[in-house]
């Protein structure tokens, strides 16, 4: 039987009391919403995904793009409401339906794998993955019969106070037979608090009419939090932290005091490096065996090659390859590529250029859309002047290329290999191959200049 998910996202998120539709809030610089469709695919068990989207559904649709498919619920009428819309989307009616809430990113594709198996070998028309929590205020409440059987799903707003007891707490996710679920869901009314459609009241309806619901209940309570505030979120992006980090050191990787290093849940790091406090690396990062990185460093979407130390300092979208240091203070960014064995140092910009072997810019630099070669030193504040206030030029620098300190580059500029550029030079034309260039105002030195005193000096 083919498997289904749908996913609820289509929300306000009224409770984080913020712009961006919930589902879109990022943990560690990744919407939730990518989590779940990221694990629903890792779990291998899905046939096709379905997300619900509503307000502000072009965010949601610009994060996941073209890897599930879209159900329009142009008003919030409640979750079961939400799940009605996909109906007509679904191609197989006699398949199974996993349904989870858009607000839940640390769902993880084992725990969907063990819900299929139970849904599958205890022969349930429902599952409802349920869990146990100290503090189970604003959940739906499991309630059950003498003998243990799951009777119905209260929410927060309508339970009585000793319902409001129990602790064991609905998740949100569901497995249904799909023909089962349209069936119950065409019963359920919005005769509630809320006036909304409550996708749990299919739980009461499914028993009052003999189909075989059943609970998982999992231990991993965590896993199943709902994120409806900006203070879970926080609590949430913390647990994956500990999670990531804790994966990483049992890798291979060092990091001095880990509570203070936050990782992306892309990123890949090899053995053997070391990761100092205060470092932020997130997106598709690589880093590559035996680099230092931090303290206080933020690595984003970049490649860190073999060896590499870079500390105090930013790379966005950029490569840095083998046994280079970057910082303290450096700032790569869009595609920045730096060669082998450069030195990047203190108050160093790097933008939309790469660099051949063994080129240094030690201190104070900018280097924007620059092409340049092998064995270049930059003296300090030498600057490319790649922008008229209009227009980007390009520069490009050869091979073996001595750049004094203080030389504006006015681009597009070529300076061709083993050319040496005077300190102070401002160059406007291009440098041939082995050409020393001077490009400034040549000093005078006024003889007996000295300042007549004044007259109420001489007193
Ligand atoms: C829901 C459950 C509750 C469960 C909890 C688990 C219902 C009625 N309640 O409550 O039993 O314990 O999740 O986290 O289902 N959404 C839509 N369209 C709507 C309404 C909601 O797409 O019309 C989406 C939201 O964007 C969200 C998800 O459904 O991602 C859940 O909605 P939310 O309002 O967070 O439900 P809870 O009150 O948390
Ligand atoms: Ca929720």
């Amino acid at each position: 039987m083919k498997r289904y998910a749908i996913v609820l996202s289509a929300g306000k998120g009224t409770r984080m009391k913020t712009e961006l539709p919930k589902c879109a809030y990022p943990l560690i610089k990744k919407p939730m919403i990518a989590y779940i469709v990221e694990n629903l695919k890792l779990s291998n068990q899905i046939d096709d995904i379905f997300v619900v989207v509503g307000h502000k559904k072009d965010v949601i649709k610009d994060i996941l793009n073209s890897s599930v498919r879209y159900v329009e619920q142009t008003e919030q009428l409640g979750t079961g409401h939400a799940v009605k819309m996909v109906e007509p989307a679904i191609p197989d009616k006699n398949s199974h339906v996993i349904i989870l809430p858009g607000d839940m990113p640390l769902v993880d594709s084992d725990l969907i794998e063990r819900a299929f198996k139970e849904h599958q070998t205890r022969r349930h028309d429902i599952t409802v993955v349920t869990t146990r929590l100290n503090d189970p205020f604003g959940y739906g409440r499991i309630i059950r019969d003498e003998s243990g059987y799951l009777t119905e799903i209260v929410e927060e707003h309508e339970a009585t106070p000793a319902q409001k007891l129990v602790d064991e707490i609905n998740t949100g996710i569901y497995i249904v037979d799909t023909n089962i679920l349209y069936s119950t869901l065409s019963k359920v009314t919005n005769q509630n608090q809320k006036h909304e459609y409550y996708l749990t009241d299919i739980v009461k309806i499914a028993k009052s009419e003999n189909y075989l619901v059943g609970t998982y209940t999992i231990k991993e309570s965590y896993k199943t939090m709902g994120i409806n505030d900006l203070y879970a979120l926080s609590i949430a992006e913390n647990i994956l932290q500990t999670q990531i980090n804790k994966m990483h050191m049992k890798n291979g990787v060092a990091m001095v005091n880990p509570e203070s290093i936050i990782i992306g849940h892309n990123v890949i790091i090899e053995e053997n490096v070391t990761i100092h406090p205060n470092s932020y690396i997130t997106g598709n990062t690589i880093i590559k065996k035996g680099a230092q990185i931090g303290p206080n460093t933020e690595i984003h979407e970049s490649y860190i090659g073999e060896r590499v130390v870079c500390k105090h300092s930013l790379v966005y979208n950029s490569k840095v390859h083998e046994d280079t240091t970057v910082g303290p203070f450096a700032h790569l960014r869009d595609g920045a590529e730096i060669g082998p064995k450069n030195r990047v140092g203190n108050f160093v910009e790097i933008k939309k250029s790469s660099t051949g072997r063994n080129t240094k810019m030690s201190h104070l630099a900018y280097i924007g859309d620059t092409t340049c070669g092998s064995n270049v030193n930059f003296g300090c504040g030498s600057v490319t002047v790649n922008y008229d206030g209009k227009n980007k030029y390009q520069t490009t620098i050869g091979d073996d290329v001595f750049i004094g300190c203080n030389v504006n580059l006015i681009a597009p500029i070529k300076v061709e290999d083993n050319s040496t550029i005077a300190a102070g030079s401002t160059l406007t034309t291009n440098v041939p191959k082995g050409a020393l260039a001077i490009a400034r105002a040549y000093q005078v030195n006024k003889e007996n200049y000295i300042k007549k005193p004044k007259d109420e000096d001489k007193k």
